[in-house]
């Protein structure tokens, strides 16, 4: 899972870790407070979110607002200098890494797809998954019709950063690993980055369609296509006195 996620190593494990509840987890961040410099200006500046267990949200807004640094906080990566971080209402400083990884885990805005075959690509999530079980989330992600015409299937290789790939196809492949991975907490980190509009539209009709029914932080930069999500929060700059990452629009639901 490190290599999923391209993580770098742990902020530290529990000297007396807590179990995570049974079932769907939700997400709280209270009055989250982060800076990367010591002196430098807070990117978070105190930061309340709430994602339900079994809801989808959007966390909307413009580039370098601190959208990948929420998903830092919530992979552990980083820790706030100030409040707290929850998952299944358990402060992530006492969740076990493995643990953590297990139930909170996606797709990064910097999600990696190696030089190797789609079917080692896919493994990194889950290295027991069967060909039948590749071949299942490949279909979810819209990716089966595609792998079937190919001579090789799923021994196919992928080239250096999926270049035998289209984008599209690219951005689907990281998302079945993310779904292969099943976690109870679903982050995807600007999935439809790089697309042209009409490949944009095609992925983003996919991920909505995959993700119903899970725990799901969507981020992305655009504001709108969200409506058949539970919320859209729009983080705004810390340049902004009133922003509080407090949900700026709700959808219907
Ligand atoms: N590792 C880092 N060190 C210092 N500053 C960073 C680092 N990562 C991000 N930042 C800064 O934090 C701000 C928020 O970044 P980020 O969370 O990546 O925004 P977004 O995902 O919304 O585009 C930006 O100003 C960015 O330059
Ligand atoms: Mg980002």
């Amino acid at each position: 899972m490190f290599t999923v996620l391209d993580r770098e190593p742990p902020t530290g494990e529990p000297v007396d870790p807590r179990p995570l509840p049974d079932g769907p987890l939700d997400v709280r961040l209270e009055g989250v407070r982060m800076r990367y410099a010591p002196a430098g200006p807070p990117v978070l500046d105190g930061i309340d979110l709430h994602l339900p267990a079994g809801r989808r949200i959007a966390l909307v807004g413009a580039s370098g607002v601190g959208k990948s640094t929420v998903v830092d906080l919530l992979l552990r990566l980083r820790d706030p200098q100030e409040g707290r971080v929850l998952v299944g209402g358990v402060d992530l400083r006492d969740i076990a890494t493995d643990d953590l990884y297990r139930a909170v885990t996606g797709m990064t805005q910097d999600a990696h797809v190696f030089d190797a075959t789609l079917q080692q690509n896919l493994l990194i999530a889950r290295a027991e998954a069967s060909e039948a079980e590749l071949v299942d989330v490949l279909g979810r992600v819209g990716l089966a019709d595609w792998v079937a015409c190919l001579p090789d299937g799923l021994a196919t290789g992928v080239g250096a950063n999926g270049e035998r790939m289209s984008g599209g196809q690219r951005q689907r492949l990281l998302l079945a690993r993310a779904l292969l991975a099943d976690p109870r907490v679903l982050i995807l980190d600007e999935p439809t980055a790089h697309l042209d509009p009409v490949t944009e539209a095609a992925v983003m009709r996919t991920i909505l369609d995959v993700t119903r029914g899970r725990t799901v932080l969507l981020i992305s930069h655009r504001t709108s296509g969200f409506d058949e999500l539970d919320a859209v929060v729009e983080l705004a700059g810390t340049a902004d006195v009133t922003a509080s990452g407090m949900p700026a629009r709700r959808s219907a639901a």
